[in-house]
This record gives structure tokens, C-alpha cells and sequence, in this order.
């Protein structure tokens, strides 16, 4: 049985979890150059997630996908120096750190951003990642914001299909970036529903 859950509900272990802490640092692929491998991006970004803006697809204790999001200028990754310098060295982790936080400034426009969406491969093609979006809807809802937006790589046809069918528009393309910005108009009327067939 599927079930979503905001991951500021979570307990200390839950969160303590190396694995279920590399799952939310994957993705992001178009900031290899800044952050490194999966490997070295949960080293940089993992021990201190901001659980509130992560929400996780769990079938009974295994953690199945997860959506990040960022609203009132708070995204799931805390910009941490300490990370950087140990593992690129003052120099390396200076000019890497300075770029993430820039990457990171560009999107604080969106008054309410999906950050990030994956489902772990094993468990794709059943709802799942479907799921993920409608509870990342209702919980922009919640927060009363009147949209959500996204961007997603040009490239990446299976994720624009997947937010096309719910909602989500083409808008632009982002200048000197490969990727496409898309939005979802909130109405006072829309009820996302939550419905997956793991
Ligand atoms: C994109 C992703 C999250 C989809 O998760 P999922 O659990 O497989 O998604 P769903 O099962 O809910 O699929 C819903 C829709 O996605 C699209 N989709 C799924 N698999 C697809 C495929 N192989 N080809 C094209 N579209 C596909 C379809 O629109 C599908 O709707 P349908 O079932 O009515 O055809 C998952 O493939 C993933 O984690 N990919 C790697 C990370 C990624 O690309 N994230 C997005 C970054 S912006």
C-alpha cells in the first residue's frame, strides 16, 4: 500500500537513514560539475536535508520515490560550506560552493517550485511518480499559492509527459540552460487526488 508522507514526520532514524538521505540527494544531473556523482553529492547534501520540504513515497517501510520542493525560499538542501571545503579543498570547494548557492538564488523567484521528482527504478511505471506530483499539488494547496512551477530538462521527455498529464503547461525555455520551465495554475476548484497502483 502506497502511501506519502511529508518527511518532517518522520522519526530521528527514519531520517538518520544513509538510504533513504542518498535517494533525495540524487538528481540534479545537470549540476554534476558543481556537486559530483550521486556518491559525492549525498556526502556534500545529505546530512542535512530539510525534511519539511520533502515528501516521500514509502510501500510499507521501503521508500519507494520522493518530490523536494521549495516555498517561502526554503528548498530541501541547506547551503552548508563546511561539506564543499572538505571535500573539494578551500579552493575547489569555493568556486563550487559560490556556484550552487547561485543555482540555487536563480529559483528563489518561484513562489513555489517542484525541486526534484524520482522514483527509484524498480518501482516506475506504477503511479508512483504520478502520486508524488498530485501530493506535491495539494501541499502548494496548502500553502495557498495560486501555482507550481518546475524545470525540467529538455531532454527528458518521460518527466515532461508525466507533468503534461497533470496540468502542467510548457512556459519557456530557460536562457543558457537546457531546460524546459513548466506551471500548473492552482484553482480554487482543484482537488489533486492521491491514486497509485504500487
Ligand atoms: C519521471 C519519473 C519520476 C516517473 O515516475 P513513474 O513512477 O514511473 O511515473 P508514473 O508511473 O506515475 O507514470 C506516469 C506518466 O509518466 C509518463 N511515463 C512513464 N513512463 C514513461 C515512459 N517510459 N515513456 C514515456 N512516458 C512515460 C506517462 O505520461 C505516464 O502516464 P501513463 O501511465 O498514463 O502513460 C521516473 O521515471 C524517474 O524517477 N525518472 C528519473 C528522474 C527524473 O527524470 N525526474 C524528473 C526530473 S525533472
Amino acid at each position: 500500500m502506497l502511501r506519502i508522507v511529508l518527511g518532517s514526520t518522520l522519526t530521528a532514524a527514519q531520517t538518520a537513514d544513509p538510504g533513504l538521505q542518498r535517494l533525495i540527494t540524487q538528481g540534479r544531473g545537470s549540476l554534476a560539475v558543481l556537486l559530483g556523482d550521486g556518491a559525492c553529492r549525498y556526502r556534500l547534501l545529505g546530512k542535512d536535508l530539510h525534511w519539511d520540504r520533502v515528501l516521500i513515497a514509502f510501500d510499507g517501510e521501503r521508500a519507494l520515490g520522493f518530490a523536494s520542493f521549495r516555498y517561502a525560499r526554503r528548498g530541501p538542501f541547506a547551503l552548508n560550506w563546511p561539506p564543499f571545503r572538505r571535500e573539494f579543498g578551500v579552493l575547489g570547494g569555493s568556486w563550487r560552493f559560490a556556484g550552487f548557492c547561485l543555482s540555487e538564488w536563480r529559483e528563489w523567484h518561484y513562489p513555489f517550485l517542484l525541486y526534484g521528482l524520482r522514483v527509484v527504478k524498480a518501482a516506475r511505471n506504477h503511479g508512483v511518480g504520478s502520486a508524488l506530483v498530485q501530493a506535491c499539488c495539494a501541499e502548494a494547496l496548502k500553502h495557498g499559492v495560486g501555482a507550481i512551477d518546475l524545470e525540467v530538462p529538455l531532454g527528458n521527455t518521460r518527466a515532461q509527459q508525466l507533468y503534461r498529464k497533470h496540468g502542467f503547461v510548457p512556459r519557456r525555455r530557460r536562457w543558457l540552460a537546457p531546460l524546459l520551465g513548466m506551471r500548473r495554475a492552482l484553482g480554487s476548484g482543484t482537488r489533486p487526488s492521491q491514486s497509485a497502483t504500487p
